[in-house]
């Protein structure tokens, strides 16, 4: 694959762009807008990722694949027009579902109106960005520009250009696929294989400090939905933040490759990657089911919640299963998920084992998910790791070249799995995390490739670093999954976007 030629021209203004980029802006206070709606909503909720300046150079942003955009580049992968800039309607779109496949969550639940805010906010920092380096180009090279003036040039080339063309979904025959087919070998199966699965070695493809490769579109992982008119767009307008080149055909050749690509594609294959917020009714029961194959369990509500692994791969666990039952003092939450390996025995090499938390959080506090709280908005989590980590930092201790106490045997140190209940207050507190001292009962088993686990406890909190369940106001809740296998901090930890947990009284 020969890469600098299939890049598309966006891509070629692009390199400049990062260069510049890394030249001393203007003062910040020379532009600042006042802060609008979309701007509060950008600190509240996104910039934890993407960052404050939109240029994604978060700590949370390099523990992510596909790591978060840097908006200030200006390049985006979902886009229905002609110059490869998305519109407000782009933009909302993706907000509205997120990203399948990315830790971008669906937002859909915040109204219309702040998604068209944010749409703002995320097209005034790209704005911004762009024109903090057309303003040091301009000055490293004599040229007389103002900031304003820059701004302005930025604002003209992020403008959305006129739509692409979509069609009619056309009837689909054997003779419109074939001629699809032989289109999608031509223009596309050099990255995306002839099934759609992906080529590896698109592996190595470095953009913006990310490695961006060509997925399995048939098993779902696509960014943008799978109608008739985004797949249209995703062939006609390319996607510049993916480096997929736009492709020019006549208006039929572009219906019938459009019809093939949707025959490689299941239905409802990316919403069952999609990140929605779903609501867990959690029925009253007599008695609380006691173990973990009761069977009391099969005739409540089971929720599937799929689960974004914040280091992609292929292999990460994609869904979660959710039962939950209360007796008016206690609920219990039965989770399963499958895990091809048991890693609950502690190993010298590695850091984690498995294991599973349930973040809680007040619905009215309306946390942000990803930084653990705020001092504002703190979060109560309940987590279970198959063996202490602690107890692991003794044996690494133990087996360390300087460790001289070779009279503690080995054996001497066991680790046990331990489940706790935390409180946190943000990022900055996640060393200092408290234990609540809550009794938190967990319950668990590994077999054939599964996990299953309950954690059960008092719906009354005993101090306000709990979440107090015996109320009426709706109270989110959202899930992190270890696999202990994977050694890599990251890559071990998938997770689940807020949900909402509703008590029936
Ligand atoms: C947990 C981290 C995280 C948070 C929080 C987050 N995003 Fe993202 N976002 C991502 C990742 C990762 C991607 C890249 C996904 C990909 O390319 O597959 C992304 C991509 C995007 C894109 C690019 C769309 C395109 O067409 O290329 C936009 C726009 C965006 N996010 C807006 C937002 C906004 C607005 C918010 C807040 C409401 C937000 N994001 C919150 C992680 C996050
Ligand atoms: C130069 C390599 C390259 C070529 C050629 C290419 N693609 Fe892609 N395509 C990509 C990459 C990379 C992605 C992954 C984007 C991501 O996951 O962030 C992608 C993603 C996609 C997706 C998923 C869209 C989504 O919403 O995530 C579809 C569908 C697709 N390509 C179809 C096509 C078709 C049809 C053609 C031929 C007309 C084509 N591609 C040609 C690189 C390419």
């Amino acid at each position: 694959m020969t890469r600098p030629n299939l890049r598309c021209a966006v891509v070629a203004t692009t390199i400049a762009l990062v260069v510049a980029t890394c030249a001393t802006g203007p003062s910040t206070t020379a532009t600042a807008a006042p802060a609008s709606r979309g701007a509060e909503l950008y600190t509240r909720h996104c910039a934890v990722c993407h960052g404050d300046a939109g240029d994604a150079d978060t700590i949370t942003a390099q523990l992510l694949l596909p790591r978060p955009t840097a908006f200030r580049l200006g390049l985006f992968k979902l886009v229905s027009t002609q110059n490869g800039m998305p519109t407000d309607d782009d933009l909302v779109a993706t907000l509205r579902r997120g990203m399948p496949g990315s830790t971008m969550m669906s937002w859909s639940w915040l109204p219309e109106e702040d998604l068209r805010a944010l749409a703002q906010e995320v097209r005034r920092l790209a704005a911004r960005g762009r024109a903090e380096s057309i303003f040091a180009t301009a000055q490293a090279t004599g040229r007389t520009t103002t900031f304003a003036a820059a701004v302005a040039e930025a604002e003209r080339e992020l403008a959305p250009g006129p739509a692409v063309e979509v069609g009619q979904p056309i009837e689909v025959t054997d003779q419109n696929l074939a001629a699809g087919e032989r289109l999608y070998a031509q223009h596309c199966a050099g990255c995306h294989g002839s099934d759609g699965r992906g080529l590896p070695q698109g592996a190595d493809w470095p953009t913006d400090g990310t490695w961006l490769w060509p997925r399995d579109f048939t098993a779902g992982y696509l960014r943008g939905d799978t109608t008739w008119r985004d797949l249209t767009c995703r062939v006609r307008a390319g996607m510049p933040g993916a480096h997929m080149p736009p492709v020019r055909l006549s208006a039929a050749e572009t219906d019938s490759l459009v019809s093939f690509v949707k025959s490689l594609i299941p239905e409802e294959a990316t919403a069952h990657h999609t990140q929605w917020r779903r609501t867990l009714r959690v029925q009253r029961t007599q008695t609380l089911p006691a173990r973990l194959d009761d069977a009391a369990w099969t005739r409540l509500e089971r929720l599937r919640l799929p689960l974004a692994p914040l280091w992609w791969r292929p292999e990460a666990p994609a869904e979660l299963w959710l039962t939950a039952a209360h007796d008016g003092t206690d609920v219990v939450l039965r989770l399963e998920w499958a895990d091809a390996t048991h890693d609950a025995e502690a190993q010298p090499t590695s850091t984690i084992s498995d294991g599973a938390a349930i973040q809680f959080a007040a619905a009215t506090l309306d946390p942000p998910l990803f930084a653990m709280g705020s001092p504002q908005q703190p979060v109560n989590v309940w987590r279970w790791h198959a063996f202490d980590p602690k107890d692991l930092a003794g044996i690494a201790d133990l087996l360390s070249p300087t460790h001289t106490g070779l009279d503690v045997p080995l054996g001497a140190v066991q680790p046990r799995p331990r489940a706790e209940s935390l409180a946190f207050e943000g990022p900055a507190s996640a060393r200092a995390a408290t234990g609540t001292g809550l009794p938190l009962q967990v319950a668990t088993e590994w077999a054939a490739g599964r996990w299953t686990a309950t954690f059960r406890r008092s719906l009354r909190a005993r101090s306000d670093q709990e979440v107090d369940l015996t109320g009426t106001t709706p109270v989110l809740f959202a899930f992190a999954i270890w696999d202990g296998r994977i050694d890599h901090h990251a890559g071990s930890k998938a997770i689940t976007t807020w949900h909402v947990l509703a008590l029936e009284r």
